[in-house]
């Protein structure tokens, strides 16, 4: 990874800042997308003391809503000659249903929307570094869960668990029909489900949610083990022709039918375009 700039969202937590110390290890330099400026500042000083030599830098963005995602995106695209591999890795599992300043549910926005208008905003410069990589973190969670057209905010009947499955099942659709649409471009995107990990994540969604997340966590694994299909897909030479897949344990995996499906990907990609207003 020795002069290559990986950029990573969620890199202040969990799987995400065990991969970017990892991938900072190898040589990489990081450009992490954060919200807040503590947790920001404190994970950009931890890669500094990973490899004191690299300029790695940091951008600051709440990925829930529309206007931050296209600004950090435009501020990375003019600091960022070229980038080598985005990783899509932020999110989260929210209790109850949250509308967000965009009018759209909490969970989609953050999930599922951030990564689509990132990879957007991130396009010229991936195209023009290539050999580049689009890595998108999804979940086994999508499955057992299908998308519904007519309510992809979901304004009837929220289950925290349902929606986010859900989200990561456009995260797996997503990937699906990148890797269809830049086929040839030398930009490769693929997903992955890292495991059920022990991070913090869950403990902010709200009453029994939490609880829940808490109590599972006992059987969870650590965020290094979560962390190493990331940087797998990141990093390994062994991936870099790989394009579209969902792999789990740095292994291609089979998501359900649901996330094989071409025409839900396609028209996931035309209600995510209208839904940010661009085009790609
Ligand atoms: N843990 C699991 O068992 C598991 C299983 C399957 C998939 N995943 C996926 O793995 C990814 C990472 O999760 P994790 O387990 O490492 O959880 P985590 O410890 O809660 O980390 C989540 C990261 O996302 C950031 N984030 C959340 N919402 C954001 C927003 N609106 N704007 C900017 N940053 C935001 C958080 O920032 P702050 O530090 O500011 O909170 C944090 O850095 C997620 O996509 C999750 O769906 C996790």
């Amino acid at each position: 990874m020795q002069g290559k700039t990986v950029v990573i969202t969620g890199a202040t937590s969990g799987i995400g800042q065990v991969a970017s110390a990892r991938l900072a290890a190898m040589g990489a330099r990081l450009v992490i997308v954060a919200r807040d400026k503590a947790r920001g500042e404190a994970a950009l000083a931890s890669l500094g003391t990973i490899s004191p030599g690299t300029n790695h830098s940091i951008h600051y963005a709440d990925l829930s809503r529309l206007a931050d995602v296209k600004r950090v995106a435009a501020e990375i695209a003019a600091a960022e000659p070229r980038i080598d591999v985005l990783i899509n890795n932020a999110g989260a599992l929210f209790g109850s249903r949250q509308v967000t300043t965009d009018g759209m549910e909490l969970t989609f926005a953050t999930n599922h929307m951030s990564y689509f208008v990132l990879a957007h905003g991130l396009r010229d410069r991936l195209r023009a570094s290539a050999p580049a990589r689009v890595v998108n973190v999804a979940s086994d969670a999508h499955k057992g869960k299908k998308l519904d057209f007519s309510d992809l905010q979901s304004a009837n009947n929220y289950s925290g668990f349902y929606v986010y499955g859900r989200s990561k099942l456009c995260n797996i659709l997503f990937t699906r029909e990148l890797a269809r649409r830049w086929a040839g471009s030398g930009v490769t995107a693929n997903s992955l489900h890292p495991g059920f990990v022990s991070t913090r994540f869950g403990d902010q969604s709200g009453g029994m949610l939490s609880f829940l997340v808490r109590a599972a966590k006992t059987f969870a694994i650590s965020p290094e083990k979560g962390a190493e299909t990331i940087v797998y897909l990141a990093s390994s030479g062994e991936v870099s022709n790989a394009n579209g897949l969902y792999y789990y344990k740095c292994c291609p995996a089979t998501p359900t039918k649901e996330a094989q499906d071409n025409d839900s990907a396609r028209r996931l990609w035309q209600e995510s375009e209208k839904l940010a207003g661009i085009t790609y």
